[in-house]
């Protein structure tokens, strides 16, 4: 399949994938969702000759500035707020499953979906230049791509409820001090550089090896919170305040929340 918002390229055993809307940060939108899912859970998942996979965004500014907020109010109508949330769990799920290691090099934001994307991959490398967060709350929403359960995962419940309640951004140092970067890097070559170096070790080992460490990794995690986090995010987008804080987004203004 030719992809629109990806970009591919295969370099000794190590396909490089670059989600490619720089105009919009690299937004989530519907289409690139499809195309990772067609990544993932098509065209690379029988691909036993690869190594693993490197994800980037493309520009200077985002790794992904999260769900394409602009999307927002036209597929969240009825009970398309769960749909949404539980589409992109599914597809953000074929990445945590996938049968090679998947490294995000972050660099620029990684906000909402685009944090919950790079927490999806297996392992995260950060430029001094990444910005992490869930700013989901300050759109009257919550994390709905498995934000709510992953971060707690990766950092322990206290961080990530004072992080997914106050929207704050983190930088590179305090992610890694955190547990969510595995590494910082100066810039995105040296990123790069140093998930190539990981996935050329990944890759000298018994692939099926790999492959089951992986299954085994995954098992320790419940499933069931990632239901609860499409029920609340479902909830949410039926409310006042989620269509207040969408319209603030794109008028660029402080939304006015009233807790309806
Ligand atoms: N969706 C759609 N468009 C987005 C976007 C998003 N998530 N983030 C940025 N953009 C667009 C902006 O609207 C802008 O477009 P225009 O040029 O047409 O106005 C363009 O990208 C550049 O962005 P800014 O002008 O805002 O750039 P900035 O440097 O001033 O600010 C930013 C950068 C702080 C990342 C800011 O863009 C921002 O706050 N973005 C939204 C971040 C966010 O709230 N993400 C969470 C989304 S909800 C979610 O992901 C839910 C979930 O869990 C599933």
């Amino acid at each position: 399949m030719s992809y629109q918002n990806l970009q591919i390229e295969e370099k000794d055993g190590i396909v490089h994938l670059t989600i490619s809307r720089p105009k919009a940060l690299n937004a989530l939108n519907g289409q690139t969702l499809s195309e990772l899912e067609q990544f993932f859970g098509n065209d690379y998942a029988e691909r036993n000759d690869i190594h693993g996979v490197i994800m980037t965004g493309a520009g200077e500014k985002a790794f992904v500035a999260g769900a394409d907020i602009k999307e927002f109010i036209s597929s969240t109508s009825d009970n398309g707020g769960a749909i949404l949330a539980k589409r992109g769990q599914d597809v953000f799920f074929l990445i945590e499953r996938f049968h090679r290691p998947v490294i995000a090099v972050i660099h620029g934001f990684a906000l909402g979906g685009g944090c919950e994307l790079a927490m999806a991959c297996h392992m995260r490398i950060a430029t001094e230049a990444a910005r992490f967060g869930q700013p989901e709350v300050n759109l009257g929403l919550i994390p709905g791509y498995g934000g709510t359960q992953r971060l707690v995962q990766l950092i322990g419940k206290a961080k990530a409820t004072e992080l997914i309640l106050t929207a704050d951004m983190i930088g590179a140092q305090e992610a890694h001090r955190l547990g969510l970067a595995n590494h910082v890097t100066s810039d995105l070559e040296a990123g790069v550089a140093k998930a190539t170096e990981i996935l050329e070790k990944t890759g000298s080992k018994g692939p099926v090896a790999i492959e089951e460490s992986l299954n085994a990794i995954n098992a320790y995690f419940s499933t069931s919170g990632f239901d609860a986090e499409v029920e609340a995010f479902g909830r949410s987008t039926k409310t006042e305040d989620f269509r207040e804080g969408v319209t603030a987004f794109v008028e660029k203004r402080k939304a006015n929340f009233t807790g309806k």
